[in-house]
């Protein structure tokens, strides 16, 4: 009797393993770069999507988050993403537009102009089609959206409300030629450098500043090196969750749809965070001694000097100029 119950208690701990060992060869866990540190809004959205994957899968899945860059440059990850050698990057968009010029579009100065015509871009299907192109241009897919708000420009020299300000001052810029231009047309040559550099050469004095949202401004922690901000608010930035193509197109139709999901959850997710939280990330920056200041004429200089230049010379890039006006015109502007 002993004996037949504990052959049927080794059979039944046996069949578990085995069961446990298919299951688990299904089971995946994707690894997600992130450029930013612990507390960003790319760690926000890609905590909601780690949560929701686990849960719309029923704990099968999992995804673990390399934060501050530890897999590499955020234009990295896009190439390792496109190989299939890594699985998925969050990441900000003007470090994909060199992969996939159309996605310029949300990196152009001063088209979106609040978070709600974010949310419409991307949701509509403007953001659609460039997630279309993202796949054909850069083999890599996106599946959410982080909203960060506007990228203000932060500097440790001097306060600055006027383009005329800007004379004199080391600007680091991402490697993306919008940019670029369009602190060309504010009459400064930006200093392009990988987000990943950026801290250590704001702190070591190579660059006098850069510009990033309040939220990444502070969860980097560059009012340890910083002083002034200018809220110039020339790009509203989006920081999608990519996943490689190749390895997507590798996954079964329910796990896919499981990353679509987590993706979609995720996204609300984050502009829901951006609403909640970034006034007091503001006064924050304030207490830790940072100075804050609008342009003097409501940023009309930089706005007129930055649509003048830099729209005309990126239309064919971003699709056309009829692109262009198609997208202001749904964001009722003309
Ligand atoms: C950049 O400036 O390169 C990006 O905005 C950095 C980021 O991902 O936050």
């Amino acid at each position: 009797m002993n004996i037949k119950t504990n052959l049927t208690k080794t059979l039944c701990i046996a069949a578990s393993v085995l069961l446990l060992t298919t299951m688990d060869a299904h089971a995946k866990r994707f690894k997600v770069a992130v450029g930013d540190a612990g507390g960003s809004a790319q760690h926000e959205l890609g905590k909601k999507f780690a949560e929701e994957l686990k849960r719309l899968s029923g704990g099968k899945h999992r995804a673990k988050l390399f934060l501050n860059g530890q897999l590499g440059s955020e234009q990295d990850t896009v190439n390792d993403a496109a190989l299939g050698t890594l699985d998925m990057s969050l990441l900000a968009i003007n470090n994909i537009t060199p992969f996939s010029p159309t996605v310029g579009l949300f990196t152009l100065p001063y088209v979106i102009l609040s978070l709600d015509d974010a949310v419409k871009l991307t949701q509509g299907p403007v953001g659609q089609e460039l997630v279309e192109n993202t796949i054909r241009d850069a083999k890599v897919r996106i599946i959410g959206w982080t909203y960060t708000g506007f990228r203000v420009l932060t500097n440790s020299k001097k306060p600055v409300r006027t383009v005329a300000d800007l004379e004199g001052l080391v600007i680091r810029v991402p490697k993306n030629e919008i940019m670029l231009d369009t602190y060309k047309s504010w009459g400064i040559n930006a200093s392009p450098m990988a987000w990943s550099e950026t801290f250590t050469a704001l702190q070591q004095k190579v660059v006098d500043g850069q510009d990033n949202p309040y939220l990444t401004v502070h969860s980097m922690k560059f009012y340890e090196v910083q002083k002034y901000i200018t809220n110039i608010r020339y790009i509203f930035s989006i920081e999608p969750l990519i996943v490689s193509e190749e390895i997507f197109q590798g996954l079964d139709e329910e796990t896919r749809q499981v990353l679509i999901e987590a993706g979609k959850l995720a996204t609300m997710h984050s502009a829901e965070h951006l609403r909640k939280s970034e006034a007091a990330i503001r006064e924050d920056l304030i207490a830790r001694g940072m100075e804050i200041m609008d342009p003097a004429d409501g940023e009309k200089e930089f706005i007129e000097r930055a649509t003048q230049a830099v729209w005309p010379k990126f239309y064919d890039s971003i699709g056309g100029k009829e692109k262009l006006d198609r997208v202001l015109e749904m964001l009722g502007r003309s």
